[in-house]
Formats: C-alpha cells, structure tokens, sequence
C-alpha cells in the first residue's frame, strides 16, 4: 500500500468512526444540527488520520487511537467554524460546502463551536482509555488551545493583517496557530500507545515542525490552487495582505520554506529508536508533495 492509499484508508475508518459517534450523540438540538453538518462536512480528516499512524507507529493499533482523534477533529471543527465567522476571516465555504455561520447563522455557528470543545473533551473523558491517559490527554489539549496555543495563535493571526511582519513573527504565528495540534496529535497517538515520554516528546516535536510546514503548504495552495480542489475560497490571504511566508518569500521561496520545514521534522525521525518512523517519513513528504 502507497503511502496516499494508507492514508486514504484511515480516513475510512475515522469516518466510519465518527458517523457512528452523530448516530449515538444524535438529539433534537438544533445546534446539534450544526455541529453535525461542519463535522461531517468533508476535509482531509489529516489530524486524525496523524493520531492514528502516530499509534501504529509507537507499537499501538490505530482503533485505540479513534477517540483521540475525533475529539482533536472536534477542536479543529470548532476553530474553523470560529475563523470563519465575520469577525475573524469572514468566509463562506468550508470543505466545498457554505460555512457553518452562512448555513446556520451567527449565533448557532458560536454555540456549535462552542459544544465542540465540551463535546471533545467528553468523548476522552468517557472513552476506555486509562486514567492516567486521560488525565496527560486532557492537560495536553488545554495547554496547546488556549493562550500558549490556539487561541494566541489566531489573535496573533488577525492582529498581523495588513501589517509587514518578519518571517520569525510568521513561524511563531504558524507554530500557535497550526503546529500546536499536530504536535498534539503525535503526542496524544504515542501516549495512547505506550508508556514512553521519550518517544512521545520526540514525536511531538516532529510533529510541531510537520505543523509549520503544512500551514505555509496550505498558504502557497491558498495562491496556486482553486476553489473546486480546496473545497474553500482561494485567494484571500492576498485581499486580507494576511502575514504567510507566501507574502515574504514569495511561492518559489515558500516552497522551499516548507521544504526546509520537512525536512527539520524527518531529521527529528532519524533521532528516534523506539519507533517505526517509516510511514510518518513518507507522509512529511506526502504532504509536501501538494505544493511541488
Ligand atoms: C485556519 O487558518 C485557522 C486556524 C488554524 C486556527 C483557528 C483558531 C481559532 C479560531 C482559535 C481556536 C480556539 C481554541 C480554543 C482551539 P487559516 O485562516 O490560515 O486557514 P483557512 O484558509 O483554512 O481559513
Ligand atoms: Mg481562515
């Protein structure tokens, strides 16, 4: 199996997952509704499928990883309903369909974000996994959300538009925004799998630079690729001037921005033992290979 086909087929089986999850969550709520519809909206389900491989790899199966995953899909679902809404980047489509504000309205696209983050840490809370797990699961999710994260990220993000920011300023934007939960996802996926903070360190901070490499790849594809293939609006970091290597370096120099980027994230592999990195090898390249 070719690394896009492995890929291909987790993503089934995240999806098979999560419709299972709709079918037992389901209620009458009407937020319920718009929660539902940007969950199953489409995407490349990439920061699951990452806790998946990432278990495989520290010796787990990928099935123990499902519940971290959808409540890491969960958190992301969330940030994008919220990045979409007119006060942040005021978009209207989301993985080809309207966004969850233009569909649903404003206040039920805040309150279904809002149940996502609660619903995220109820389904860690109330799966099988140990304790203890639990526990490391949920005090990583703050951590990498909130003012150290996530939420700094995306302030940081809006702050800088229209503003010439140099490339360093950008990396951090990048890391708070983006690189935050792929370091989670490879954390969270070897921590499920094992006992080992070693292997489940060094898999984060590949896991941190795979990051920052897939939001400057998502921002050279913001100008090279269409609407049709991206399934949202291309062209909007240009008429927002939003601060992305793409505007520094322009695309040639992005490119090899993100190609440096993976390459730094495939050193940090080359230094782990305990781990079959193979599979995350090919899929820094993988990934690499949308913008090359
Ligand atoms: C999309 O980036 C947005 C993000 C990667 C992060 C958004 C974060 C928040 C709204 C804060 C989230 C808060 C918590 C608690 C998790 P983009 O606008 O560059 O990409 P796009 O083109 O896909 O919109
Ligand atoms: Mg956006």
């Amino acid at each position: 199996m070719d690394i896009s086909e492995l890929i291909a087929a987790r993503k089934t089986v995240f999806e098979d997952y999560l419709d299972r999850y709709l079918k037992d969550a389901q209620s009458g709520s009407e937020v319920f509704e718009a929660f539902a519809y940007s969950l199953r909206a489409g995407g490349k389900r990439i920061r699951p499928v990452l806790v998946m491989l990432a278990a495989e790899a520290a010796g787990g199966h990928e099935g123990d990883a499902l519940p971290a995953g959808l409540a890491i899909e969960m958190i992301h679902t969330f940030s994008l309903i919220h990045d979409d809404l007119p006060a942040l980047d005021d978009d209207e489509l989301r993985r080809g369909l309207p966004t969850c504000h233009k569909k649903f309205g404003e206040a039920m696209a805040i309150l279904a974000g809002d149940a996502l983050i609660f619903q995220a840490l109820s389904v860690i809370l109330t799966s099988p996994y140990a304790m203890q797990v639990k526990l490391d699961l949920c005090t990583a999710l703050a951590d990498v959300c909130g003012t150290n994260g996530l939420v700094q990220g995306e302030y940081e993000d809006v702050m800088a538009e229209g503003i010439d920011l140099p490339l360093d300023r950008i990396e951090g934007i990048y890391t708070r925004k983006t690189s935050r939960l792929f370091e989670l996802c490879m954390y969270a996926g070897a921590r499920i799998a094992r006992e080992d903070p070693e292997s489940a360190r060094s898999l984060a901070v590949f896991g941190s630079h795979l990051g920052r490499a897939f939001q400057a790849i998502d921002d050279i594809l913001d100008v090279t690729s269409d609407r049709q293939t991206l399934g949202k609006s291309p062209g909007k970091d240009l008429a927002k001037s939003k601060a992305t290597v793409v505007k520094v370096l322009g695309i040639d120099g992005a490119r090899s921005w993100a190609q440096e980027a993976t390459g730094r994230a495939v050193k940090v592999l080359d230094g782990i033992v305990a781990v079959r990195t193979e599979v995350l090898r090919e899929l820094a390249f993988w990934m690499l290979g949308r913008v090359m």
